[in-house]
């Protein structure tokens, strides 16, 4: 299994121990997400931290298949302090060769006696069991990479595996996929203006794009200028749809935070861009991102679907990047696999809803892009066929080179299906369509 960075720690502060085992406390107990801002507070600690996050939660099925034999009694159940505390010490121990046993074993022991954190009469166990690990750390790291990568998914992210692989006929290549979303993801980035800063390479198959180069540090200073910012690849891909039909207003139907409302000004400069967002407080966000953007938009806090339903306006180009499961995030997001779900069949709902109202709004000679950060077929490609039936008028369109579909959905060298294959394409699991009308 390919290693982390590895790092130079000899010891782990307290304070990132203590956010990291919060965080698999809200994965794993409450089937949460991981805050976006967990680490904020944690200074040049947050690297460490980050890293043995990534790996409990990249790697969370096998570390508690390695520790269940050698308890006394496998069968009874183990309460998540225990566990959580033992899947910290023991990545730390086969993964972070940087990481002393001292600090390996010890703060986890400390960690266990925490009552909000750990477990205390388990206190005893933990610090046997990693003592023991410690004598040997590169067999405990060979042991726990023997076992099935499959214990560390579940059948969730089977079934996302399966449905990215399908559309390219590509079935038997899961593990080589599950293989790649293991890998901690590179962030890529968007110039906004100016030249980019050290570190930032442009990316040869996307004009505009930026990758980190390995070992640079993170760019927030020029992102904090908004000089650039962080946008996948997928999402800066989608964007590069080949549109020449003039453009004067633009719906951006479900727009926080912002990222494609920005890349569609820059492609659209002078167009009035009419901006919705149904939560407040992300909508105020948007408002504020764009603003120190210099991206002039209408931002409007609705629900798209009853706003476009009540409003006569129509527009030139609409872009859906419509709420989705995020199941396309499993690189970026190593907990999702152990999310609680929201309710599938609501979700689609509320998609669907929101494509009908804005095929609705869609103007003579207008595009529009529906899109989801998913790989389920049953959050773009039925919603497709949907509209095939319901609004025939509306053609598909081949804005994207064939490369972004499969081998069934280009037409002469074109598509108008977005889904590239997820083991030749790098970015995150992204579908979407285009249609045009007249
Ligand atoms: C996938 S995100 C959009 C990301 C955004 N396009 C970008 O690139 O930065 C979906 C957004 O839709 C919002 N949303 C969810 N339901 C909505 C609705 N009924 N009307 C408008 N926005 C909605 C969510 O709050 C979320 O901010």
């Amino acid at each position: 299994m390919p290693q982390p960075r590895v790092l130079a720690w000899g010891f782990m502060p307290t304070p990132a121990r203590i956010h990291v085992a919060h965080a698999l406390h809200e994965v794993f107990g409450e089937g949460g997400r991981v805050p976006d801002i967990w680490d904020r507070d944690l200074g040049e600690d947050a690297h460490l931290a980050q890293a043995l996050l990534g790996l409990c939660l990249r790697r969370w099925g096998r570390l508690q298949a390695w520790v269940k034999p050698k308890l006394k009694d496998p069968d009874r159940g183990v309460p998540l302090g225990t566990r959580v505390v033992l899947a910290m010490g023991l990545a730390q121990l086969a993964w972070l060769p940087g990481v002393s046993d001292h600090a390996a074993v010890n703060e986890s022991v400390d960690l266990a006696a925490n009552r909000d954190l750990g477990f205390l009469p388990h206190k005893g166990l933990v610090n046997a069991l990693l003592r023991r690990a410690a004598k040997d750390r590169p067999a405990l790291a060979a042991e726990l990479d023997a076992l099935p990568a499959a214990l560390d998914r579940g059948p969730a992210a089977d079934r996302v595996l399966l449905a990215a692989l399908g559309p390219h006929g590509a079935e038997a290549e899961t593990e080589a996929l599950w293989t790649r979303l293991q890998q901690p993801p590179r962030p890529d980035f968007r110039l906004l203006k100016g030249d980019p800063p050290e570190g930032l390479a442009p990316e040869a198959e996307l004009p505009g794009c930026l990758c980190l180069l390995e070992g640079a540090p993170f760019p927030r200073a020029w992102l904090e200028s908004a000089g650039g910012m962080v946008q996948d690849r997928s999402s800066q891909a989608l964007l590069a749809y080949d549109w020449d039909r003039p453009v004067a207003r633009i719906l951006d139907a479900c727009a926080a935070p912002g990222g494609k409302t920005t890349t569609l000004a820059l492609r659209h400069p002078g167009a009035a861009i009419t901006a919705l967002e149904v939560h407040p407080k992300r909508a105020t966000r948007l408002r504020q991102t764009l603003e120190q953007r210099g991206v002039e938009a209408r931002v409007i806090q609705a629900d798209a679907a009853e706003w476009l339903e009540g409003n006569d306006a129509t527009f030139d180009l609409i872009l859906l990047d419509a709420p989705c499961s995020g199941s396309g995030t499993l690189q970026k997001h190593p907990e999702w696999p152990w999310l609680k779900h929201e309710d599938q069949s609501r979700l689609t709902g509320l998609q669907r809803r929101l494509l009908a109202a804005a095929a609705g709004r869609l103007a003579p000679g207008g595009l529009m892009i529906y899109a989801v950060c998913s790989w389920l077929p049953e959050e773009c490609g039925s919603h497709r066929e949907w509209l095939a039936q319901a609004r025939p008028e509306l053609r598909p369109a081949e804005v994207w080179p064939a490369a972004m579909g499969s081998a069934q959905d280009a037409n002469k060298g074109a598509t108008a299906f977005f889904r590239p294959h997820p083991l030749r394409w790098t970015g995150e699991g992204f579908q979407g369509f285009a249609v045009r009308r007249g």
